[in-house]
């Protein structure tokens, strides 16, 4: 096991250098930051969806939850209009509508604007109705019937993803689907979608997918035992039972579908299909009274590479996976430069950003030790400098051009993870939170999780064990 006594000199002193710095801006902070015991990590993860009516359809595994949002709606006093720049699933949205807002969502993945466009469809319908037709096709089974299937355009990442006959049912289903009128193909559309991982060989691992040995694709490397893998049969009734039992208000609490609601909602959904780094700064100026949203974490996870299955499905080609990849906030080791940063943003936001994380101490020094480290060869992937980089400056650019769309005294929430790159920790919630001061958003609170995640093995064999803070925070725009 390597020590700490084997990191050059040089290093050392550039590790010295961003403690004290990171010291001196915690300092900065250290009135606002707080642990709050409200939050478990069960209510900032996806977790406390799995019992809810309605959240719990998909396992969309970088949300939060419901409870979370009516948690920060409640305590942080947010009615009016709400932004999610980066929807997901939509957990924000039907919150917010479900609490009486307005909200308005942007998501660029094709396959969470399906989730939110499913869900959002099925409030309008006539809810004992649409339960009906799911289990009248539950019943007939139709897809291990034979017939015409839909065949799926796998990529090169996907190939042999399912069984020949889980392929060839859910090729079945998906050719039956669309010929259903419009609200019941979306939501057959969206069941096959919520079982796609179920159902396949591979596994969502952060940053790729994993593969199962009996998938054929391990070539020579040991591949995981995922266990019992539900044919498609199995796994479609299940989705579908659960949805049509939420839609009939079988739960005991149905807050996403009391049917006996004069209106599906009290709040009206908007979703914007894109990227936020485009559709933001065309928002109307002082238009909205809170955001709540998290970013993609700075940690290489790969969206387009754990939803290549559902993206597969919807038709999205191996160009179109490059360009979402490019599109999305940098946050892997593949994104490159957005060079139309300036245009897109407008001269003013643009070099108020750049400003706020050109002058960010600590962030610089940091970049300077992690580019010491690629020149040295000692980092785990040279791109990992371009990514830390790059995630900073867009989240600077879109804190500046949110602070321009949200009226006076209006709260931004953000849940983010801070990240730790060869033996670096990397306070994103200090940084991001120097950014939102220089964007005239003033921080009230950061609300630590009580008990952060811990590093990688690798790394703690280098620096010891040491905990990563998960935070929530909550700023505020002037008066
Ligand atoms: C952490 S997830 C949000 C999850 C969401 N809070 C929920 O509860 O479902 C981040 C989302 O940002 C989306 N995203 C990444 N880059 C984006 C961009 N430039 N514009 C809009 N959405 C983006 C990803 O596709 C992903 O769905």
């Amino acid at each position: 096991m390597s020590t700490l006594t084997e990191i050059p000199q040089l290093n050392i002193d550039m590790l010295a250098a961003i403690r004290k710095a990171e010291a001196d801006l915690a300092a900065r902070f250290a009135e606002k930051m707080r642990v709050n015991a409200d939050l478990g990590r069960h209510l900032v993860s996806f977790q406390a969806n799995r019992e809810e009516s309605g959240h719990r359809w998909c396992k969309y595994r970088e949300g939060f939850s419901a409870e979370l949002i009516r948690y920060c709606i409640r305590k942080v006093g947010i009615s009016g209009r709400i932004l999610d720049p980066f929807a997901g699933s939509g957990t924000t949205l039907f919150v917010a509508a479900e609490q009486g807002c307005d909200a308005i969502g942007i998501e660029l993945l094709p396959s969470s604007a399906a989730i939110i466009e499913a869900r959002r469809a099925v409030l309008d319908a006539d809810k004992p109705r649409v339960a009906a037709a799911l289990r009248r096709i539950m019943a007939k089974r139709q897809w291990s019937m034979h017939g015409e299937a839909k065949s799926f355009q796998h990529l090169r990442i996907t190939k042999g993803a399912f069984p020949a006959d889980t392929e060839r049912h859910l090729g079945r289903f998906l050719f039956d689907a669309g010929r259903e009128p419009d609200e019941l193909r979306s939501l057959l559309h969206f069941a096959a979608l919520s079982v796609l991982e179920e159902i396949s060989y591979t596994r969502k691992d952060g940053q790729y997918l994993r593969w199962d040995q009996r998938s054929g694709r391990c070539l020579g490397k040991k591949g995981f035992d995922k266990g019992t893998i539900p044919h498609f049969d199995e796994a479609i009734v299940r989705k579908l039972g659960q949805i049509a039992d939420d839609l009939e208000g079988r739960e005991q609490e149905p807050l996403l579908f009391t049917l006996d609601r004069p209106r599906p909602l009290p709040g009206n959904i908007e979703l914007k299909v894109g990227s936020c780094l485009d559709i933001i700064p065309a928002l109307p100026s002082e238009s909205l009274d809170g955001l709540i949203t998290s970013p993609p974490y700075c940690n290489r996870y790969d969206y387009t590479r754990t939803y290549a299955l559902e993206l597969a499905m919807l038709g999205v080609g191996e160009e179109g996976i490059r360009r979402l990849r490019q599109t999305m906030l940098s946050c892997t080791v593949e994104n490159k430069d957005k060079d139309d940063l300036a245009q897109k943003f407008g001269d003013r936001t643009f070099h108020s950003a750049l400003g706020a994380y050109d002058n960010q101490q600590l962030l610089a020094l940091i970049l300077e030790y992690l580019g010491a480290c690629k020149e040295a060869g000692t980092i785990n992937n040279p791109g990992i400098v371009r990514m830390v980089k790059n995630y900073f400056l867009e989240l600077a650019l879109l804190i500046f051009a949110s602070a321009k769309v949200l009226k006076a005294n209006a709260p931004f929430i953000m849940v983010n993870d801070n990240v730790r790159y060869e033996g670096v920790h990397i306070p994103v919630d200090l940084i991001l939170s120097d950014f939102a001061k220089q964007a005239g958003l003033k921080t009230d609170a950061i609300w630590v999780l009580p008990k952060g995640k811990g590093n990688s093995s690798q790394q703690m064999g280098r620096h010891g064990r040491q905990e990563i803070r998960k935070c929530v925070y909550v700023w505020r725009k002037g008066a």
